[in-house]
């Protein structure tokens, strides 16, 4: 079923009392990283919600807001297959109000804490993770889930997501579900969509230098600058390097060394298309 109202889906929602909900918010375009989060979702819950949302208030004014990809019915129809039970498309009327001033002086906002976002994507992107936690928050409060799934592909994402949910006592439970990578090792991503064939070639250099760095942790070494300069033999200047770094999965905090609970940040822009991917140096 796809609904665009608020109402519409809180009707359903009432008559769904005592069945456990889950919920994966998406912003559409879909592909198999969101197709597996939708299978987890299916195989822990009675009912499934995903939700289809264009989000603007994460986007940066340079950003790609009006290009991002819109593709509403093949969503759809990849969501009906999938045995998803509601897809919530809304319009950023029905989430924010008509005529409403998209800013933090005229709605309210959730700040998630400045050392969370102070840091990788958060670092280049002023206000991306207030606008990405606004939302969430809204669609949980809106859908009322259980469960909510996010993708370790956006693992700064999910870490500010589970901190907003314990800080505020939101009764969901975060599923994170691991990247879901082409053969080449290009992890799935919507924009991926905005590169050429030479394109896709020069952004599996992120995937090689996570793949690299592991390797290398896995031989012994752990001195984080050690391990960060082996990423440099990868990069041309096809490259525009905007981090790599090495923190702590769940804190984000920064170590003397690499461990176990370390994980590899990187973000990269290929033919001007911003990427990002992460790996785990332990096991996941
Ligand atoms: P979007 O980029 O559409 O991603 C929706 C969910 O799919 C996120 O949890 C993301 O981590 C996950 N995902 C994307 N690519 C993946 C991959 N290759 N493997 C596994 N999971 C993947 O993230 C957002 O939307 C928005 O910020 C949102 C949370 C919906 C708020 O607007």
């Amino acid at each position: 079923m796809l609904l665009h109202e608020i109402e519409e889906l809180r009707k359903i929602r009432r008559e769904w009392k005592g069945l456990k909900v889950g919920l994966v918010p998406t912003m559409g375009a879909l592909h198999q990283g969101h197709l597996s989060l939708i299978k987890k979702a299916k195989e822990s819950c009675d009912k499934v919600v995903v939700s289809v949302f264009v989000n603007p208030i994460q986007f940066g004014p340079s950003e790609d807001y009006n290009q991002y990809p819109r593709t509403l019915d093949k969503d759809y129809e990849l969501c009906t297959q999938a045995g998803v039970d509601i897809v919530f498309a809304p319009s950023p009327e029905v989430m924010y109000g008509k005529g409403q001033r998209l800013s933090n002086d005229n709605l309210t906002y959730v700040c998630p804490p400045f050392f969370y976002v102070n840091k990788l994507c958060g670092k280049s992107r002023t206000g991306h993770f207030d606008g990405v936690c606004t939302v969430v928050l809204k669609l949980f409060n809106i859908v009322q889930p259980d469960f909510g799934f996010f993708g370790q592909k956006d693992a700064q994402q999910a870490v500010i997501i589970k901190k907003m949910v314990r800080d505020l006592n939101v009764p969901v439970e975060i599923v994170e579900c691991p990247i879901v990578r082409e053969e080449s090792g290009l992890a799935l991503s919507s924009r991926n969509k905005y590169l050429s064939d030479e394109g896709r070639e020069d952004a599996l250099v992120l995937s090689k230098i996570l793949k690299n760095i592991k390797a290398c942790y896995r031989k012994g070494i752990t001195d984080i600058g050690v391990l960060k300069e082996t990423a440099y033999g990868f990069l041309t200047d096809k490259h525009d390097l905007e981090y790599l770094e090495i923190f702590d999965k769940d804190t984000l905090e920064e170590k003397e060394k690499a461990d176990d609970n370390s994980r590899v940040f990187i973000a990269c822009r290929v033919e001007g298309v911003r990427l990002i991917d992460n790996i785990c140096l332990g096991g996941e």
